[in-house]
């Protein structure tokens, strides 16, 4: 036995802070569940090993059944890890990194692949934080970014020039549920890229937290980045903030270098949670949504009350063959997602009523921002997540009401929601 295996001679002092210095009890290879590790450092047996670590860091060494060096928690975690090769594998690419929320996640993709004096194309709408870092922030880093809709390729097109590094959508369009045809915008990628350097190459990322890997691969379909905020659909149970990148090997070390120095890394424990809670309910819990979602979507497109109702579920969806195009879940069949955006009829029913009436008295539907919960949460964008949209104009829809389907009984969350219209609308007329 080595010394370092023996605690004799040492006083309890000493041992209460280091306790067994080795065990047979840490033999995660038999775990059913993996273990949740939580080390900020790693023992590195020779400084060549400690050495050999900071060499490897930053290439995509693939799980080959053997532990790589871990050196500090910041740089990989095995928890994280495990997480990050699930998340690449559902997704289709080479790579992913995990960050500490969504917004992490995206502006270490803008920031990771861009540098000042790029310019940048964002869709016209995109969740709210998304456009303050495009309107606030990036402009600051000497980053330009022209907005255009998305929904019609050859808007994009017209604004696209040497300066143009990158191309930054949603689909769905986060609250609108409006589709962006991804293979197209691609396409458009391929003709600009035919005449540039590899180095100066026009990306597009999408932010795919609507749909998940799921519903919709966007790496297949030829992006370069996907990313997610984990604290929706995938991590599911609203219990973790977390985001996530993935993408192809060339783009891969370049963004785990820049978080290894900004730092945004998921906690190793909310890693955990949405590993072995989030992921492998995500199918079941999406399918049942689903589901849910085209019972409520057909309840509100009958109802007097609603004007509109937009969910890529809906036959007369205006963007249906985009729709059963793109959405494809594991096994091939559709699958339209778990979100509903509709507006109220202005002469019926008053939306901020209608919201402050789900709030007092619905029991199956709560008033709270987020999506992709276990429980149905609606909200109004246009003056809650999409406000930074205010004064801005561009969100038309100020009015319009977001619902996240969770896994009650439909009959309950539409009984919820025909009750509150009905009061609205009789106040309405008070
Ligand atoms: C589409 C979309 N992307 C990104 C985010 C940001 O995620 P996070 O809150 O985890 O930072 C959100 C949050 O609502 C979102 O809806």
């Amino acid at each position: 036995m080595k010394k370092r295996d023996t605690i004799e001679g040492y006083r309890r002092t000493t041992w209460i802070v280091h306790g067994p210095a080795r065990t047979a009890k840490w033999d995660y290879a038999h775990h059913v569940v993996p273990p949740m590790t939580s080390s900020t450092t790693y023992r590195l047996e020779s400084a060549r090993r400690g050495a050999q670590g900071f060499q490897e860091y930053g290439a995509l060494i693939r799980d080959r059944g053997k532990a790589p060096v871990y050196i500090y928690d910041r740089l990989d975690d095995p928890t994280r890890e495990l997480l990050e090769g699930e998340l690449a594998k559902l997704e289709g690419g080479d790579g992913c990194l995990t960050f500490a929320s969504g917004m992490a996640a995206i502006s270490a993709a803008l920031a990771g692949l861009l540098q000042s004096g790029d310019e940048i194309i964002g869709h016209d709408l995109l969740y709210g934080c998304t456009h303050s870092l495009m309107t606030r922030w990036l402009p600051r880093l000497g980053i330009s970014v022209r907005r255009a809709d998305f929904t019609r390729p050859d808007s994009v097109a017209r604004l696209i020039n040497p300066r143009t590094r990158l191309l930054y959508y949603e689909s769905p369009v986060n609250p609108t549920l409006d589709l962006v045809d991804i293979a197209t915008i691609r396409r458009l990628c391929d003709a600009h890229n035919r005449l540039r350097p590899k180095e100066r190459r026009l990306l597009s990322i999408i932010d795919n937290t609507f749909a998940t890997p799921f519903c919709q691969r966007p790496l297949e379909l030829g992006v370069d980045v996907v990313v997610h905020s984990l604290t929706k659909n995938i991590g599911g149970f609203g219990t973790e903030v977390g985001g996530a990148l993935i993408c192809g090997r060339e783009l891969y070390p370049a963004l785990k270098w820049f978080r290894k120095d900004f730092g945004g890394i998921l906690a190793s424990k909310s890693a955990w949670s949405i590993l072995v809670y989030g992921l492998p309910t995500l199918p079941v819990r999406v399918k049942r949504q689903q589901y849910t979602a085209l019972k409520v979507a057909r309840f509100l497109r009958s109802s007097p009350r609603v004007e509109t109702v937009r969910y890529p579920g809906l036959p007369d969806f205006p963007q249906r063959a985009l729709a059963t195009r793109q959405m494809r879940d594991f096994d091939g069949s559709f699958a339209p997602g778990n979100m509903i955006y509709f507006r109220l009829k202005k002469d019926n029913a008053d939306p901020v009523r209608f919201i402050n009436d789900l709030a007092k008295n619905a029991y199956s539907i709560t008033l709270a921002v987020s999506l992709g919960h276990v429980k149905t949460l609606v909200e109004i964008p246009g003056s809650m997540t999409h406000s930074a949209y205010e004064g801005a104009g561009a969100i038309k829809d100020v009015d319009g009401v977001r619902l996240s389907i969770g896994l009650e009984s439909p009959a309950d969350i539409i009984r919820d929601l025909e009750s509150s219209l009905e009061r609205a609308a009789r106040r309405g007329r008070r």
